[in-house]
């Protein structure tokens, strides 16, 4: 099968589809590889070091695009791509498909196969494949460090001669993938922390990682939890309990950390301006639901807001802000779905009958697949 591998043109998207290592690896699986020149710059990877892990390096994206069966990417193709790609190629992306039936419908009507990331199911065979996870994990991490850059105070507790400095008291709403590694790197910087989720699953799971659970505990919350292992839309009677205890809860905290998501939806409102009035100056609130409406509805994407001496940052790619580990990390899950997308020979030849390509396929011979987008 021949590889190429496209350099991200979005504004802001640093991150690559491939490393060194997973070229090695498709290389050695017999598969040829393209790399477009300077692919990886702004992950910190050269294109010599693509070349010295056998990738061929090409000038621009049409001449590697040329012969490919399979298009390695980080997000979805954009539309000067869409001119360059040929019937009968196949993507695999980060592709937000969401809903989007206006990109599947390009995507079918240029007959590419589009397999995207998002929609990998979430069983454990697929954990490597597992692109949400990689990345989310990254951001958890990375929104403490936002926190901690934008709070005019320390996180651990120091006991010095000319006085004590309080521990932060860092609050972390949604124990999902993010949450979860956010609660560990707030411990690890020597916050106090408590942690919040609709899903009883995650109470246990935020108790190991030291922090206090705090939630409206009631029989709405023992059912909370879909099959797929995310939560559910909770009713409006347990969003005002919720709010009454997150608000008597907030106005205690330093950083506030909010990553609650419900897969297909707005991000659920779970910080009012009212309870961000009722914070104290040099708060800060780090928003990652941004990008789908905000668990606080005066987040901005990518912008710092400050109301009354709170600041509330909604950054919408936090993986970017450490391109070189969400790479590296997205091209392992990329390299570990490429076998389920290949023959004995090595030929691409998906396997269909598998669930996980089942699950990501998009489109299919220039027709759209996927349920969730042909409403089947
Ligand atoms: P997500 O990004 O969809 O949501 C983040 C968190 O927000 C979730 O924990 C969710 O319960 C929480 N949330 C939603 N609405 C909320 C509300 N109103 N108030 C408070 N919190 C709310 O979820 P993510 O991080 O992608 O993972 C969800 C689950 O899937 C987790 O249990 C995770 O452990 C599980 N998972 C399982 C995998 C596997 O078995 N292979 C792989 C990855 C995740």
């Amino acid at each position: 099968m021949k590889i190429a591998v496209l350099k991200e043109r979005r504004a802001g998207e640093p991150r690559v589809a491939a490393t060194p290592d997973t070229v090695k690896k498709f290389v050695s699986a017999g598969h040829e590889v393209a790399v477009e020149a300077d692919s990886g710059t702004l992950s910190g990877i050269r294109d010599g070091d693509f070349a010295d892990a056998g990738a061929k390096i090409c000038p621009d994206a049409k001449a590697t695009l040329a012969g490919a069966d399979l298009i390695l990417k980080v997000r979805a193709l954009m539309a000067d791509e869409f001119e360059l790609v040929t019937a009968g190629q196949a993507v695999a992306a980060l592709m937000e498909p969401h809903g989007d039936v206006e990109q599947a419908n390009r995507l079918a009507e240029a007959g590419i196969d589009a397999f995207a990331m998002e929609f990998v199911p979430r069983i454990t065979r697929a954990q490597s494949m597992d692109a949400l996870s990689s990345q989310s994990n990254l951001a958890g991490y990375r929104a403490v460090i936002e926190g901690a850059h934008l709070y005019g105070r320390a996180f651990p507790m120091m006991m010095t001669a000319a006085g004590t400095v309080a521990p932060a008291k860092v609050f972390v709403m949604g124990a999902g993938v993010a949450g979860l590694q956010a609660i560990a790197t707030a411990r690890r910087l020597g916050a106090v922390v408590s942690a919040t989720d609709v899903r009883p699953a995650s109470k246990e799971q935020v108790a190991s990682l030291g922090a206090k659970f705090i939630a409206v505990e009631d029989e709405e919350f023992k059912a909370a939890e879909t099959a797929g292992g995310y939560a559910k839309q909770m009713s409006p009677e347990y969003q005002a309990k919720q709010a009454e205890l997150v608000a008597s809860h907030i106005v205690k905290q330093d950083v506030v950390i909010t990553t609650a998501l419900i897969p297909g939806r707005p991000a659920p409102e779970l910080v009012s301006e009212a309870m961000v009035r009722t914070m104290r100056p040099g708060s800060v609130i780090i928003d990652l639901a941004a990008a789908q409406g905000g668990n606080c509805k005066l987040a901005r994407p990518d912008e710092v807001v400050d109301v009354d001496g709170v600041k509330i940052y909604g950054p919408t790619n936090l993986p970017a802000a450490i391109a070189a580990d969400a790479s590296a990390l997205y091209a392992k899950n990329l390299l570990a779905l490429s076998p389920l997308l290949v023959n004995e020979e090595g030929g691409y030849a998906p396997n269909w009958d598998d669930e996980i390509v089942q699950g990501a396929a998009l489109t299919r011979d220039g027709k759209i697949i996927h349920p969730s987008l042909t409403g089947a």
